[in-house]
C-alpha cells in the first residue's frame, strides 16, 4: 500500500481543501470532514462495493450505471448533486428528500458510509468513463520496449523490483498524476524509494536503496541488485538522496508516446474475476 501513499497524499489534500470550503457553507461536524481520508484504502473500496451491491444496486444497478426504470442515476460519472466526498456522504446519510433516494439506516456507522463514498469515488476513475488521448496497446509496447519501464517496474508478476509494482496503479492515480510521474519523477518521492550513497572502508562510493539498518550496520541494494553491507563503524560518509532513481521521460518520449503510456498505466487495475 505504501507505493500509493504519494497519491493518497494529494487526495488527502484535495479532500481537506474541499471540506474546508464546504464546512463554511454547511457547518458540518468535524468528523464528517476527516472520514473520507481515513476510509480510502482498497479494503474500504471493496467493503463499500459489497455494501453497495446489497443495498443500492437494486436501484442504481450492479455496475452503478443507473437504471431508467427506478430513476436512479448513473454514479460512475460526474454527479449532479455532489462534487465532493463530503457532499456524497451527506446524500447517502440524508437521502434526497422527495425522491426514492432514501437515507441509509440511521444506525449505520459513519465508517460504512465513508466506505460507500470511497467506492463511488473509485468509479469516477473507471477507465471506461474517462476519455484519454493515448492508446493503451501502443503504451504496453513502449513500456516493454523503448521505455524499458519493465526493467524497474513489475506488472502482473513480470518485470523488475527497482520501482513500485504498477499492477494496480490506475486505481489510485489520475491520468494527470501518471503523466507527472513520468515527466517529473523527482516530485514527491515516497521515502521507500530514497537512496543512500555510502562510502565505506574501501573508499568507493556506492548508491542504492536502503534494505535494512540497525545500530551496527546498514545494507543497500544497488541498481544491479547487488547487496552491500557496511558495518557502521567503517562508514566514512553516508548521504540520503531524496530523489527518484527513475529517469524523466520528458525529453526522450514524444507527447503522443507519453499519452499512450498514460492510457496503458491508467488501465492497470484489479483484474476482473
Ligand atoms: C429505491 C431506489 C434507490 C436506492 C435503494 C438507492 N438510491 Fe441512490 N438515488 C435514487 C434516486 C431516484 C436518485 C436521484 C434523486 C434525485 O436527485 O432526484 C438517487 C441519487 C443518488 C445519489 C446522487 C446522484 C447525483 O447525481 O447527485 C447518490 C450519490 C446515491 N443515490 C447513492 C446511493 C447509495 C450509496 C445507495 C445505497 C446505500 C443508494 N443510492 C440507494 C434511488 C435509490
Ligand atoms: C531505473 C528504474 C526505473 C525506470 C526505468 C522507470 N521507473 Fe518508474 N519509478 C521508479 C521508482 C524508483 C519509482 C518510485 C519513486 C518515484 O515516485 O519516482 C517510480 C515511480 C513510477 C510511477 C509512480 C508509481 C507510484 O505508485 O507512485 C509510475 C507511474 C512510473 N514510475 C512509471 C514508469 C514508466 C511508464 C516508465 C517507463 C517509461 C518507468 N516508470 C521507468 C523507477 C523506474
Amino acid at each position: 500500500m505504501g507505493f500509493y501513499s504519494k497519491f493518497k497524499w494529494k487526495w488527502l489534500l484535495a479532500v481537506a481543501v474541499c471540506s474546508l470550503s464546504l464546512s463554511t457553507l454547511f457547518s458540518l461536524p468535524a468528523t464528517a470532514e476527516d472520514g473520507g481520508a481515513l476510509y480510502d484504502t482498497f479494503y474500504d473500496i471493496g467493503q463499500g462495493n459489497r455494501y453497495f451491491e446489497r443495498q443500492c444496486s437494486r436501484c442504481h444497478g450492479f455496475d452503478a450505471k443507473g437504471n431508467d426504470e427506478t430513476g436512479a442515476p448513473d454514479l460512475t460519472g460526474r454527479l449532479r448533486r455532489a462534487s465532493t466526498e463530503v457532499g456524497i456522504f451527506n446524500i447517502i446519510r440524508e437521502g434526497v428528500p422527495g425522491t426514492a433516494m432514501l437515507p441509509v439506516d440511521a444506525d449505520l456507522p459513519d465508517a460504512k458510509v465513508w466506505q460507500l463514498v470511497a467506492y463511488i469515488g473509485s468509479l469516477r476513475y473507471d477507465p471506461s468513463t474517462v476519455e484519454l488521448d493515448g492508446n493503451a496497446d501502443a503504451g504496453v509496447a513502449l513500456f516493454r520496449g523503448k521505455g524499458d519501464c519493465d526493467s524497474c517496474h513489475m506488472v502482473r508478476g513480470q518485470g523488475g523490483r527497482l520501482g513500485p509494482d504498477l499492477s494496480r496503479v490506475g486505481e489510485n492515480a489520475t491520468p494527470d498524476e501518471l503523466m507527472t510521474s513520468m515527466t517529473n519523477p523527482h516530485d514527491d518521492v515516497d521515502p521507500r524509494w530514497w537512496t543512500l550513497r555510502i562510502t565505506g572502508r574501501d573508499g568507493e562510493p556506492r548508491t542504492g536503496f536502503r534494505m535494512s539498518e540497525d545500530s551496527f550496520s546498514v545494507r543497500i541494494m544497488d541498481n544491479d541488485s547487488n547487496l552491500w553491507s557496511y558495518p557502521k563503524n567503517e562508514v566514512q560518509s553516508m548521504d540520503r538522496i531524496e530523489q527518484s532513481t527513475m529517469p524523466s521521460y520528458d525529453q526522450t518520449m514524444s507527447e503522443s508516446e507519453l499519452d499512450d503510456l498514460v492510457a496503458f498505466l491508467f488501465s492497470l487495475r484489479r483484474e476482473e474475476n
